[in-house]
């Protein structure tokens, strides 16, 4: 048996009651699926700023009117510490992913990114020690690599951050750290690398490059691919990041507790190799994409040229084992993508 499968056990013979931040956006909402499929009690919290009211509606359907009712929403910002004390309270563990994610974003508006990503992050960091909760868990980030060229990605060799979106990253990490050693908060960071999945935004002057592109690909409008399409990543299906963060909320192992993990595949797809899957993925289903080519743009500033991660650690500590490569990923986001994007 897995250690995933032995926590699905634990929890469907146990209710917990979870927080989870930025409840109402693309991970978010995927980590309350999880949750709620597993009978658990769930509390959210989401200011609406890049999340929806539709991803929440759509959790609502996927997991019918009696699971649903062990969810409780809160519409607040993490960058009132009152609201996030109030709602911590009660709390066994935490799932914190409420930021302003997107390296461009922060780069635009610097001092935004700082206010909910450091500000809201250390508000959060506070209520949940208060609270005393069983785990913090967070959402750290792969761009916290900066310009380190080696590769894989291992978690304790890091370079210079690339831009603001990754400083405030950067800065959640020692935080937590610091907040082990002075009051003995236990949490976990999870750097995550390219996530995709359902309910991903694909609107939006910053929406993430599968998104954008399967919204291009299925509306026939032109497709951009910054730089010359080498630029490569380890895109990591959302139903990974799900587990990922289980393990770590119910992991008792001292040695795996106050560390950050990497989630992603160990897998290298460049931007090039990424278009042509997606573009073999929707073929069948819109024959416009027979004379479908990509256009080629400037590099974008910010970005890191490759990015592959080691996840030796959680595999080690936390028994991560990702189960869905990213051809069944895509598939699966495929389906939601071309449901919901027609
Ligand atoms: N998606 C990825 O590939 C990726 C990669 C690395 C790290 N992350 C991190 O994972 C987390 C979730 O990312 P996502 O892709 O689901 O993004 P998302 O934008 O879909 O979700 C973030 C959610 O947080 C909410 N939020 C933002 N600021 C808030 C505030 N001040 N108060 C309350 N709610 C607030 C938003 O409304 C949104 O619903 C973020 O911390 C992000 O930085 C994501």
């Amino acid at each position: 048996m897995t250690r995933y499968q032995e926590i699905q056990r634990h929890l469907s013979e146990r209710q917990y009651r979870w927080l989870i931040t930025g409840v109402a956006g693309f991970i978010g909402s995927n980590l309350l699926e999880g949750l709620l499929r597993f009978n658990q009690k769930v509390i959210g919290l989401d200011n609406f700023s890049t999340g929806y009211q539709h991803n929440l509606d759509q959790v609502s359907e996927i997991v019918g009117p009696s699971l649903w009712n062990n969810f409780e929403f809160v519409e607040g910002d993490i960058r009132s510490l009152e609201e996030c004390k109030t709602i911590c309270k009660n709390v066994d563990f935490v799932l914190h992913q409420a930021a302003l994610g997107s390296v461009p974003r922060s780069i635009d508006d610097p001092i935004l990114a700082n206010d909910n990503n450091v500000t809201g992050f250390l508000n959060m960091l506070v209520a949940a020690r208060d609270a005393n909760v069983k785990r913090f868990v967070y959402a750290a980030s792969s761009s916290t690599y900066g310009d380190h060229p080696g590769l894989p990605k291992v978690e304790s060799v890091i370079g210079q951050p690339l831009s603001p979106y990754a400083v405030t990253k950067y800065v959640n990490e020692l935080y937590a750290d610091v907040f082990t050693r002075c009051y003995g908060t236990p949490s976990i960071g999870l750097r995550y690398f390219n996530v995709f999945g359902p309910r991903q935004d694909p609107n939006g002057a910053y929406a993430a490059v599968i998104p954008l592109w399967v919204s291009a690909l299925i509306k026939n409008k032109p497709l951009y691919i910054n730089g010359d399409g080498e630029t490569s990543r380890d895109f990591c299906y959302v139903d990974n990041v799900v587990q990922v963060n289980l393990l770590s909320a119910l992991t008792d192992d001292p040695a795996a507790i106050n560390q950050v993990y990497n989630v992603a595949l160990n897998g290298r797809t460049s931007l090039n190799q990424l278009y042509h899957m997606m573009h073999a993925l929707l073929l069948d289903r819109f024959p416009h994409l027979e004379s479908h080519k990509p256009q080629y743009a400037d590099f974008r500033d910010g970005d890191v040229r490759h990015s592959q991660a080691d996840i030796s650690k959680a595999r080690n500590l936390l028994g991560y084992e990702p189960t869905y490569a990213i051809q069944q990923g895509l598939q699966a986001a495929m389906n939601w993508y071309v449901q919901n994007l027609k």
